[in-house]
């Protein structure tokens, strides 16, 4: 029970009397302090030690992502990596709630690093597309309008299943499925896990209500399963005991909260995680990129000329008043969310740092600190709309099809 200790409705203690941030599957608002979430969620954070090992291991330079502190937390990476050691391999396993038709950046996020980790270790991946939950979970529309049909979030899956791939899984390692379409095989697991779990545990760690409907209560069970190697028999060939590990922003946390503490009563091993922060809302970075707020972010559909204008228009600025003030002064990278994003997006670590000296003396001005981040996101966008339009309906359905994959 101890994962399950922390309710994340417990809202962190905030020194400066500022409201208390919020970080659940369905919300995240608030200045984050990703220490405190860390122990107040129970994970561990990502050490210069636990980085070597990871380098020693896979003979690759840390993904920028981990040298950054963007991947900041996890649980039981250590273990995992020891069996890894030992010549056991593991799955990978991540997932996305089809709820638009564009992916934004921040999406990429979790994908980007699933995609590496695959690639360094050479092993397989899961990827579950959630449009059950996506049709229960979604908002009450304005007006007397009814919610979308469950076929509307099935539509979606396969669509971002698109922007998905064309982040670079290999297509002989890597099983994307959907729940509606896949629920047959993952239902012994979604069973079990249903058979342990109590109403109280599911209320405590998700805040349900009893106005919520049902299918929204017996969801986690749902997300909780693909953890469980044992719900691919064919996929991984039905082994009870191949590790699993899942990369996602720390808001999915709650999940596998439950999911670690069913684990061990059902003869399981239990799933390792590696959280990322979240990529910041142009606005600032006091809320997550959010596809419900059109100017909070940057789509993967998005134009050249409409990233530009964004960016212009909308990304938060750590810049001064007038030029003189910016000149004397300096801008404010720990704000700027052009930096934040350059953190996220700019390989060169030698240019990176060049761009944090010359913008908090002074030297750059907030204009150009935002002409350099146009610079790098308008060809990682336009690179990343050539690969999606090349995955065809022939590329998704391979991606789609139950079979064995290579380990
Ligand atoms: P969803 O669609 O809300 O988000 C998909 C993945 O993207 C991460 N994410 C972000 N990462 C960084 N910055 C952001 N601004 C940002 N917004 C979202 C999420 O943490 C997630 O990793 N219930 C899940 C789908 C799911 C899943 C999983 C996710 C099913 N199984 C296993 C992770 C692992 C959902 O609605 O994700
Ligand atoms: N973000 C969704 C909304 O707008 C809800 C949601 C996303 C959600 N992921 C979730 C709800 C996980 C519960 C669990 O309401």
């Amino acid at each position: 029970m101890a994962d399950l200790s922390t309710p994340p409705d417990v809202p962190a203690t905030n020194d400066d009397q500022a409201p208390a941030p919020i970080v659940t599957p369905w919300e995240v608002s608030g200045i984050i302090d990703y220490d405190k979430l860390i122990s107040q969620f129970g994970s561990r954070p990502i050490s210069p030690e636990l980085l070597a090992r990871f380098e020693a291991l896979t003979g690759h330079r840390p993904h920028l992502f981990l040298r950054r502190g963007i991947f900041f937390s996890h649980r039981d990476l250590e273990a995992l990596l020891n069996n890894y050691e030992a010549g056991k391999k593991f799955y990978l396993y991540t997932g996305r709630g089809p709820s638009s038709t564009a992916l934004h950046l921040g999406h990429l996020v979790p994908f980007i690093f699933t995609a590496y980790l695959q690639k360094v270790f050479n092993v397989p991946c899961v990827i579950q597309l959630t449009d059950d939950e996506k049709f229960l979970f979604a908002k009450q529309q304005k007006g007397d309008k009814p919610p979308p049909p469950i076929e509307h979030f099935m539509g979606l899956a396969r669509e971002n299943a698109k922007d998905i791939i064309a982040v670079g899984f290999d297509p002989a390692k890597t099983f994307i499925f959907s729940d509606t379409s896949y629920i047959a095989s993952l239902y012994l697991n979604v069973l079990r896990i249903q058979r342990i779990t109590t109403y109280n545990q599911a209320r405590a760690i998700f805040g349900f209500t009893d106005s919520d409907n049902i299918g929204k209560h017996a969801f986690p069970a749902v997300q909780a399963a693909p953890s469980f190697s044992t719900s691919f028999p064919v996929v991984l060939g039905g082994a009870v005991d191949i590790p699993c590990l899942i990369p996602c922003a720390i808001d999915q946390d709650p999940y596998f909260r439950l999911t670690r503490d069913a684990a061990p009563r059902l003869n399981y091993l239990k799933p390792a995680l590696i959280h990322s922060k979240f990529f910041p809302a142009l606005q600032g970075d006091n809320t997550k990129m959010s596809s419900s707020l059109a100017e909070s972010a940057i789509f993967l559909d998005d134009t050249p000329k409409k990233i530009k204008t964004k960016v212009n228009k909308y990304a938060f600025s750590g810049g001064r008043e007038t030029v003189e003030e910016h000149r004397r002064l300096g801008g404010n990278v720990d704000v700027d969310i052009s930096y934040r994003y350059l953190t996220f997006f700019l390989e060169d670590d030698e240019k990176l740092e060049h761009i944090r000296a010359a913008y908090s003396s002074g030297e750059m001005l907030s204009g150009e600190i935002k002409a350099e981040l146009i610079k790098v996101l308008q060809p990682i966008v336009a690179n990343h709309q050539t690969r999606r339009s090349e995955v065809s309906d022939q590329v998704l359905d391979q991606f789609f099809a139950i079979r064995p994959l290579e380990f």
